[in-house]
């Protein structure tokens, strides 16, 4: 790597580290009321989308923090008759393995920074049937671009996904900005769903 490649790698990280910064303050601030009603408003938009409905295996994750409530999401997609899988911290891999849901009481226990993830006992699935993946993130354009929470987890999972499958960011207005830095490795997703907006698709 020449020295110009590293700096302006090691630009990008620290723009990506001020804006993560600035829209988790802006998320954590919004009132619980507002973030449970947008949550909702957000999952008849997820559910009413043609992707989902014609995905018969969905990828999601269980939210934690200020993020957009899954917890709606979750319970339908298993009302609906869908295969459910979510994601489980390999630590040793800094892999996200996919594993199957089937009881969202029993199946799931408390994981790395306390967020809700499969238990041992969950069958590892492998991706290749997903239909719609909800991808987590902190920012999002409306073209589709995403900062994560930094470890590069999904960006790994996603480069390993194939490209037809629906990748579905789900967020609050107050989490899209014009503009986000990009590195080589993010990954980008096809749909931006928000309370404001209606479901976008993007072309890749
Ligand atoms: N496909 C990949 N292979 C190896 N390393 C990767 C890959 N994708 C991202 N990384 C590395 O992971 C680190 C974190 O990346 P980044 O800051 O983009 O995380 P993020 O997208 O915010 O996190 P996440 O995807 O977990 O939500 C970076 O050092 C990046 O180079
Ligand atoms: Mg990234």
């Amino acid at each position: 790597m020449t020295s110009g490649a590293a700096s302006s790698a090691e630009a990008i990280k620290q723009a990506k580290a001020a804006l993560r910064q600035e829209v988790l303050a802006r998320r954590d601030a919004a009132d619980t009321a507002s973030r449970s009603r947008h949550s909702q408003t957000i999952t008849q938009k997820l559910c009413a989308s043609p992707a989902y409905r014609a995905a018969d295996v969905i990828a999601a994750y269980a939210s934690f923090g200020s993020e957009l409530d899954t917890s709606a999401f979750l319970a339908r997609i298993l009302a609906d008759g869908k295969q459910l899988l979510l994601p489980r911290i390999n630590r040793e891999q800094r892999a996200l393995e996919l594993r199957h849901v089937i009881d969202l009481g029993a199946d799931l226990v408390s994981g790395v920074w306390g967020i809700r993830e499969p238990a041992e006992h969950c069958p590892i699935l492998s991706p290749t049937k997903v239909g719609f993946m909800l991808v987590p993130g902190v920012a999002f354009t409306a073209g589709g671009a995403r900062l994560g929470y930094g470890g590069g987890f999904y960006d790994r999972l996603l480069a390993s996904f194939d490209r037809r499958i629906a990748r579905v960011a789900a967020a609050f207005q107050l989490q899209m900005v014009d503009q986000l830095p990009e590195g080589p490795r993010d990954e980008r997703v096809n749909m931006v769903v928000t309370e404001n907006q209606a479901v976008s698709a993007i072309t890749t």
